[in-house]
């Protein structure tokens, strides 16, 4: 089941379970959708279920002992470095960093409208990582060094394998895997490129020319316990994680909301009002985002329905005993936005596009209880108020500018890489629209 895609092969009956239990000669899976379950393993015990080498496995090449992968006080020490740089005031600071990535990317997409059907995914790639570099070098992803960062991660991608499938799969550590040389090869030229810009940082950091940026940010931070900053290897795993969990994952989210409004001309045409009273024709400002509330929504909605994430995985580090079921030490516990935000007994209509339900009774039990696309607990995706800026303004400035439109012929379907992607691509009609 698992061999076609992890998103397509589900099978039905796991959208209305608590727990699954999957069986290997290895190891054993739990898929756990039950909210409290949920919770115990994100927020009441994180410390007895650390991340997964399983899947953390494929990723080390790129981003050796970042904070995506790392578990214990190691992590812990890593989180006191970085969270300040994401503290609520700082994004204030950043909001000029994506405006500027928005307004190229509404540029951009303007140059293809009379030529065709755009792919919107790729556009969403592009601005993504704009954003990405703009707030953490001040850079824009046209610059020579930003852009190949951004080719070789496009190469890592394409020789990843479909995300969790190490978790499910009954393939012991030492089978050698197909994909592992080009991984590297790609991992290694995109370390090698971050190592420079990390290392010409350091140089304008000691000559006091560096701007305020996130990256001179975590750089001169000083772990509070320790006095310790990072030192250049460790910033380079730092930069990477940044790289690729800021611009994969919203370029998901983006390009997934763009598609479900081309598919829902109603919800877009309320985009479109909404941003036309709110920051009409002049530039956006940081306090206009909090006034999106219904692009908000909308983009709530998309992260629901299609997850940039869609699985995370657990291991427990002691038996444990979940639905009255022996869970033995070891065992793999699958958390997974996928399931949960489409749970048949937690979502009124799981399926359907409905920002509105943001709103109601239902909406706000279910916000609570089982929407996680960032995650829960101690390791909460650390970008999350950066993510929803983000997609909020690029959200408003792409659908004020342009009406999307969806092709008969070319519904994308959604499968499991990094993120969640459409396997082949997204493509929409795209024409100016006209000002309100
Ligand atoms: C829509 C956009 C985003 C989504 C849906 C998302 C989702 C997630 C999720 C689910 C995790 C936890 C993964 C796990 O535990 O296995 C995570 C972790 C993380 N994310 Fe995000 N993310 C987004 C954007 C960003 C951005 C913009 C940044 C940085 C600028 C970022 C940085 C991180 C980091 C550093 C972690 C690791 C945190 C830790 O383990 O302590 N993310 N993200």
């Amino acid at each position: 089941m698992f061999r076609r895609d992890i998103l397509s092969a589900q099978p039905e009956k796991l959208y209305g379970a608590w727990m699954a239990e999957f069986r290997t000669p290895f190891f054993r899976s739990y898929l756990v959708n039950q909210p409290d379950l949920v919770r115990e393993v994100l927020c009441a015990r994180p410390g007895d279920f650390p991340k997964s080498d399983r899947v953390s496995e494929g990723l080390r090449p790129l981003l050796g002992n970042s904070v995506f992968v790392t578990n214990g006080a190691e992590w812990e020490r890593q989180r006191r470095i970085i969270d300040p740089a994401f503290e609520g005031g700082r994004l204030r600071e950043v909001f000029p960093a994506m405006l500027a990535a928005a307004e190229s990317a509404v540029g951009r997409i303007g140059d293809k409208v009379d030529g065709g059907p755009v792919e919107i995914e790729a556009e969403m790639s592009h601005a993504a990582a704009d954003v990405i570099f703009r707030a953490l070098f001040s850079l824009p992803i046209e610059h020579e060094t930003a852009s190949q960062v951004f080719d070789a991660f496009r190469d890592y991608q394409r020789s990843q394998p479909l995300l969790n499938l190490a978790a499910f799969l009954p393939l012991p550590s030492w089978i050698p895997r197909p994909y592992r040389r080009r991984t590297r090869e790609s991992a290694a030229k995109i370390r090698g490129l971050i190592g420079a810009m990390a290392d010409a940082r350091a140089a304008d950091i000691q000559a006091g020319r560096a701007p305020d940026d996130l990256a001179t940010k975590i750089m001169t931070t000083a772990d509070p316990l320790t006095g310790k900053s990072f030192d250049p290897a460790e910033m380079v795993d730092q930069v990477a994680i940044f790289f690729l969990a800021g611009h994969e994952t919203s370029a998901s989210a983006l390009a997934w909301a763009l598609w479900l409004l081309a598919d829902n001309p109603e919800a877009q045409a309320r985009v479109a009002a909404e941003a036309d009273g709110v920051f009409g024709g002049r530039q956006p400002v940081f306090g206009d985002i909090s006034r999106l509330a219904f692009t908000r929504d909308v983009f709530r909605e998309a992260l629901r329905l299609y997850p940039p994430v869609p699985m995370m995985v657990r291991e427990s580090r002691r038996s444990e005993r979940f639905r009255d079921r022996d869970v033995p030490r070891g065992s793999q516990i699958v958390l997974s936005p996928w399931h949960l935000h489409r749970h048949s007994r937690l979502w009124e209509c799981p399926d359907a596009f409905d920002p509105s339900r943001w709103h109601s009774t239902n909406g706000k039990t279910c916000q609570r209880e089982a929407f996680i696309p960032f995650s829960a607990g101690t390791r909460v995706c650390t970008g999350a108020g950066f993510a929803m800026i983000e997609g909020v303004l690029l959200l408003a400035m792409i659908v004020r500018a342009y009406r999307l439109e969806t092709l008969a012929d070319r519904r994308p379907v959604p499968v499991a890489h990094l993120t969640v992607r459409a396997r082949d691509g997204i493509w929409l009609a795209v024409r100016k629209r006209k000002m309100l």
